[in-house]
């Protein structure tokens, strides 16, 4: 029997985990990655450097083609491109996180950026990960997973990861805009965020990064057959924002 390459969908929330635990697990079983809400991040960069109406499809869509993903020093597309500049960085601006649900409700944009992830995802043997991936971008992948965690954990990871006071009023603006932000992506009318009926769900609440990789790891072996490996998987470089 020839098994096609395994393709995984890994979708959920802000603050999930997805980028870091994503790209941790691809390189632990030797295959891809891709984080597809770069690619929305880089427009809404670019709509605010310059000024252009966010609910404007036909504005939003003529940025498509200044926007590439890149590979990080392990080979995973973790990085984005502006014209050839790194961007990677200015795209997680707190002004970036407020304004990019707005962007990613236009279907235009979204449909303007379907083929490319799908072609990202041929072959096979990646982890792709967003919000609508098992829903909408690929919906025949052999494995979904949807990773979540209660808001009060995504936002006191955030809040960890900026050094604030966990019970100070800058964290609890955190929490606020993740909510926001969540709330803007499951309610928007084309491809919200929501679990594909036939994904795995991983609850993270409670548990270390490792143990998070360890089982998207292991839900890629039983779906894959992945011949196991001993690897140390570093997180993509992206301050462990995922
Ligand atoms: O994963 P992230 O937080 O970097 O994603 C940023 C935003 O991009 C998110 O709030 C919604 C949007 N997004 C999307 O609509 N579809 C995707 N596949 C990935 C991200």
């Amino acid at each position: 029997m020839t098994l096609l390459p395994l393709v995984v969908a890994l979708d959920g929330p802000a603050s999930s985990g997805k980028s870091s635990v994503g790209a941790a697990a691809a390189q632990a079983v030797g295959f891809r990655f891709c984080d597809t809400g770069l690619l929305y991040r880089a427009i809404t960069w670019l709509v605010l450097l310059r000024g252009i109406d966010p609910a404007d499809p036909v504005g939003l869509v003529a940025l498509v083609g200044e926007v590439e993903l890149a590979a990080d020093e392990f080979g995973r597309l973790a990085r984005v491109l502006v014209d050839g500049q790194d961007v990677t960085d200015l795209v997680h601006a707190p002004e970036v996180d407020r304004r990019v649900s707005e962007v990613a409700r236009v279907g235009e944009l979204r449909a303007a950026l379907l083929q490319r992830q799908r072609a990202i995802a041929s072959g096979g043997r990646i982890v792709v990960a967003g919000r609508d991936i098992g829903t909408v971008v690929l919906p025949h992948a052999g494995l979904k997973v949807f990773l979540d965690a209660s808001a009060e954990e995504r936002g006191r990871r955030r809040a960890e990861e900026r050094d604030l006071d966990p019970d100070g009023p800058e964290a609890r603006a955190v929490l606020a805009e993740l909510q926001r932000r969540d709330d803007l992506d499951r309610n928007r009318p084309v491809a919200p965020l929501r679990p594909a009926p036939d994904a795995i769900h991983i609850v993270t609440d409670g548990n270390t990064f490792e143990q998070t990789v360890a089982a998207v790891v292991a839900a890629i072996h039983r779906a894959g057959d992945i011949p196991a490996r001993v690897a140390t998987a570093p997180a993509a470089d992206d301050g462990g924002r995922a």
